[in-house]
């Protein structure tokens, strides 16, 4: 076949981002820095220290933690199974490393050992993108022996979930939380206190616009069964009346039915039971202290008798935040008491708390109000013309940078205007200019952007001049 015979070349395929991820670019990044290392600050002055957690777990840890019936692990997770070594491999792997005769040898002796290690690697994993991560926390708790420690142990995290949820502003499908934990320690409503007080002290110092926290108490596993049921004949009752999910929702899950949205539900659901009535004596008293310890902490909250999160393992103290330019995905961080999940898990009878806050949200309600600070550009372009200038504009560069200044060293000579021209466009502070007068001379122009205004210095002058701004 000739060359021009020759399939036209198909243009290479451009790829995208996979729905609800996206690329997070600079200068957007310095301000998610920022924030989480606020995060590290307050949190660290609350003596919790940070734990590192996988991103993939066992698909079972989630089901039973969150609850298999939850949409989270229903419908949202990403779950793949993960692969044993293939038998075949495996069993040539031993052949070459051991010889045949001796495999074989191998094989007869240990019959039920190597019978029971093949069986084994058939044994498939399901396995789970994190969709939260306070059961991997729970998990670590356990797997560590964590209850040995002084309790409470105090932990917190950062980094990707993932949930298949329908996109939209505020929701992503890979989205990030800054989450922390009380694992351990006494029956205390105080600690209840100290967590909301935390992340509402990490949201003051962020400038967060419009925040507004709400609480509730959802009871346990004394109180709370009686109080669905009864929500439940009350449903039955005005059944009628409901839309399919809040129809479907009476059989499966009826706390969730005070989650609804739907505009004509609301004079329905105001109208039903509300759980602050049917707390146990325990529940009431635990609730009412926690009232009473953020007050001292000068907490303000709203009571939210509909607030019934949508994770299987809260008890009692349940809260949410919401905060200024999110629309209708305005809940920012979401949080509750957990006791006996860590059991749940296998490990000791255990208290939990805590929260996760969206950090894709927090972000976008910080730049929807202002308060995300433009970042700052280069503070020194330095504009050079000639061979010995650039020498010393790469010395100048490292001193510079030494000394902590953000430097662009331009990596090809250009004219000065356009160099001057590319600096303004950097958002740079300060120009440099060194051309073969101010090497010679030892006299280097500094040239301020905001005003044009333009000085000699010495190389040591230059330092201590940028130094003393
Ligand atoms: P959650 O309410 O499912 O709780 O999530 C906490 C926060 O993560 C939400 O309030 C929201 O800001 C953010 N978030 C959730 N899904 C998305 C999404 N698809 N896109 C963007 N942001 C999202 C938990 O995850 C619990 N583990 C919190 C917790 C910790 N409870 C006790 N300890």
């Amino acid at each position: 076949m000739s060359e021009g015979a020759t399939k036209k070349e198909e243009k290479p395929r451009k790829f995208q981002a996979i729905r609800g991820t996206r690329d997070i670019l600079p200068p957007e990044t310095t301000l998610w820095n920022r924030v989480e290392q606020t995060a590290r600050e307050v949190f660290g002055t609350f003596g919790f220290g940070e734990i590192g957690l996988p991103i993939f777990e066992q698909t079972e840890l989630f089901a039973r933690a969150v609850g298999g019936e939850t949409d989270i692990v229903s419908k949202e997770m990403y779950s793949f199974s993960d692969p044993p070594e293939d038998i075949a491999d495996y069993v040539v792997r031993l052949v070459q490393e051991k010889g045949q005769e001796a495999f074989k040898r191998f094989a007869a002796q240990n019959a039920t050992e190597f019978r029971k290690e093949v069986t084994e690697r058939r044994v498939v994993q399901f396995v789970s993108l994190r969709p939260e991560a306070t059961a991997s926390v729970c998990r670590a708790y356990v797997e560590h022996g964590m209850h040995a420690l002084p309790q409470p142990v105090k932990l917190y995290y950062m980094g990707p979930m993932f949930r298949r949820e329908r996109p939209q502003k505020g929701r992503y499908r890979q989205f990030y939380q800054i989450g922390a934990e009380v694992l351990g320690g006494p029956d205390a409503p105080a600690i209840d206190a100290e967590v909301i007080e935390m992340v509402m002290t990490y949201f003051a110092k962020l400038e967060l616009q419009g925040v507004e926290l709400n609480i509730n108490s959802i009871g346990d596993k004394n109180c709370r069964p009686k109080y669905v049921e009864l929500l439940r004949a009350e449903l039955q009752r005005v059944k009628g009346m409901l839309g399919a999910d809040s129809q479907r929702r009476i059989e499966t899950n009826p706390l969730r039915v005070l989650d609804s949205k739907v505009e004509s539900e609301q004079p329905i659901i105001e109208r039903l039971p509300r759980i602050a009535d049917h707390l146990c004596k325990d529940c009431a008293t635990h609730y009412a202290a926690v009232k009473r310890q953020l007050e001292m902490r000068g907490v303000i909250y709203k009571e939210n008798w509909r607030l019934v999160r949508g994770l299987d393992y809260y008890m009692r103290t349940t809260f949410e935040i919401t905060a200024a330019g999110l629309g209708s995905q305005n809940a920012v961080c979401g949080g509750g008491r957990y006791d006996g999940l860590v059991e749940l898990l296998g490990g000791p009878p255990t208290k939990g708390i805590g929260f996760a806050i969206g950090e894709d949200r927090l972000i976008l309600s910080l730049q929807e109000s202002g308060k995300a600070q433009r970042p700052q550009g280069r503070d020194v372009y330095i504009a050079w013309m000639g061979d010995k200038a650039h020498a010393t504009a790469i010395r100048a560069a490292k001193d510079l940078r030494a000394a902590g200044f953000s430097v662009e060293l331009p990596p090809i000579e250009q004219k000065f205007g356009k160099a001057l021209g590319q600096a303004d466009k950097l958002g740079a502070r300060y120009a440099l200019i060194l051309g073969d007068n101010e090497v010679s001379e030892g006299l280097w122009t500094l040239k301020t952007l905001a005003d044009g205004s333009q000085q000699k210095l010495t190389e040591p002058d230059l330092l201590d001049f940028l130094r003393k701004l």
